[in-house]
């Protein structure tokens, strides 16, 4: 017997409720509630992990056994490194990005690469049809015989296929895309999202394939879907980068098999995504002019790797009754910190001026080590003077305008003076750091570092 249950789910964060509510009381998003019908089996059945019955039982920890973990390469070295290594055998990844970011772009060519390996590939195209992927293809070179592509949205068929093929790498490009016939709710609604997931995740672990999915982002920048799909999933990547410039970054936000905030770059080329081994050179090759006022090189430490990051800033007199304050590639209420400090240890008055931040290069920048680098781009901006273009700038501030210090001092030390730097302002306490190449001056407080970091013989228009 099949009942029919309706139910309002909340499209931003899978929040359930018997009726129409105008607020989410979960996530505080208004007019997100939207009617899904749910129809299930009248009994409900009794799943443990993985959807396999309750006939396991408990075990002690030191007589588990556990097979060793099957890693395999993609052979692009970037997207390897932010999966710790290369894809795990049994493993499910999901890949989020902006329409038109490069998703299915990289996992064609990840999947032409692994087929190129003798790997059996299943690419399920919910989105384009085979011609539109072919065309891809062609402009990517891929063209191997181990690589399927199957343009289907029924979770149901795809399971059949995966059955009959076997393959050892399935792609679903998008899970937004696809819909199981279990669930009568529309394909991308929170309800058949989850459902697919689970599903997927179930065939994943039982047969052992690696499944790929690509996933949505929504205009705030969350996964389009119910926050449990990135819980269920073993690895969760996104994709970012300004869309209208060629830089792509990969950013691990979840990996239980390696470290999270790895970043891969890539170059979007007129053939597909180029690795960039060396994205320090082409960051800083964007500087075009030193100087300017209001441009200061931060060194952020994004996993493993150190970057070399420009920020510029721009301060003037605001023709408007409440000053502006803009940023991009900064948390904004970071940004509002940062100005308070300035204004109240530093006495540098901002509330008659317009504020505008931009990191160079379509970078987000989450880590507070970035703080001085900012807070000096709009101090020398205001007072119209240069930070030496030669040298970076490292440290967290703290509201009473103190510097506190920064983790892996020593590998953001090396990078900067491996692209040139002379000399780096980083935090008193980093101070017993060694390195032989680079100026070090250490600061205990916002002001010190000022008049540290701004150029002799200042050319300031
Ligand atoms: P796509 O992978 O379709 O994005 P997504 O799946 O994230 O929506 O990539 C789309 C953009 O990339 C599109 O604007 C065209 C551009 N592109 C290139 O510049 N070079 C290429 O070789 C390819 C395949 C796409
Ligand atoms: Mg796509």
């Amino acid at each position: 017997m099949v009942k029919v249950k309706s139910k309002w789910v909340c499209q931003n964060c899978g929040y359930e409720s018997a009726g129409y509510l105008g607020k989410c009381p979960e996530c505080g998003n208004w007019g997100s509630f939207t009617e899904e019908i749910e129809q299930s089996a009248s009994k409900p059945q009794n799943f443990g992990v993985l959807g396999v019955v309750n006939d396991v039982k408990p075990e002690l920890i030191k007589d588990i056994h556990i097979g060793k973990e099957v890693r395999f390469s993609t052979n692009i070295s970037e997207f390897d490194r932010i999966l710790g290594g290369g894809l795990v055998q049994g493993s499910i990844v999901l890949i989020a990005g902006d329409p038109g970011i490069g998703k299915s772009t990289i996992l064609l060519q990840t999947g032409g690469e692994l087929a190129k390996k003798g790997q059996k590939i299943l690419y399920v195209s919910a989105e384009e049809s085979l011609g539109q992927v072919k065309l891809r293809a062609n402009r990517l070179g891929v063209d191997s015989d181990n690589l399927y592509i199957y343009p289907q949205t029924n979770l149901e068929a795809i399971r059949e296929q995966i059955e009959q093929l076997s393959p050892d790498t399935v792609i679903v490009d998008s899970i937004q895309a696809i819909y199981s016939g279990n669930i009568t709710s529309t394909a991308g609604s929170v309800s058949q999202i989850r459902e697919c997931c689970n599903i997927l995740m179930n065939i994943a672990k039982a047969k052992n394939i690696t499944i790929i999915i690509i996933g949505h982002v929504t205009k705030d920048g969350n996964i389009a879907g119910p926050k449990v799909l990135e819980h269920m999933v073993d690895t969760v990547i996104y994709f970012e980068g300004d869309k209208y410039k060629s830089f792509r970054i990969l950013r691990s936000m979840k990996n239980r098999f390696g470290n999270t905030s790895e970043v891969g770059i890539f170059e979007m080329g007129a053939n597909g995504l180029v690795e960039i081994k060396n994205p320090n050179e082409l960051f800083l090759n964007e500087r075009s002019f030193e100087n300017i006022p209001g441009s200061a090189i931060v060194v952020t430490n994004e996993g493993t790797r150190p970057l070399l990051v420009e920020i510029q800033a721009l301060v003037g007199t605001t023709p408007y009754p409440s000053p502006r304050r803009v940023c991009n590639g900064v948390d904004f209420s970071r940004l509002l910190q940062i100005l308070a400090v300035l204004e109240k240890r530093v006495g540098l008055n901002l509330s008659k001026q317009d504020v505008y931040v931009n990191v160079m290069g379509g970078i987000e920048i989450d880590e507070p080590s970035a703080d001085l680098g900012i807070a000096m781009a709009i101090a020398t901006c205001a007072r119209d003077v240069v930070v030496d273009p030669q040298t970076v700038i490292i440290g967290e501030i703290g509201l009473s305008g103190e510097i506190h210090p920064v983790s892996s001092i020593d590998k953001r030390l090396n990078e900067a003076a491996s692209s040139g730097f002379k000399k780096a302002i980083i935090p008193y306490a980093n101070k017993d750091v060694i390195n032989d190449r680079i100026k070090i001056v250490p600061v205990k407080r916002i002001i010190d570092a000022i008049s540290a970091c701004i150029s002799m013989g200042v050319n300031s228009k």
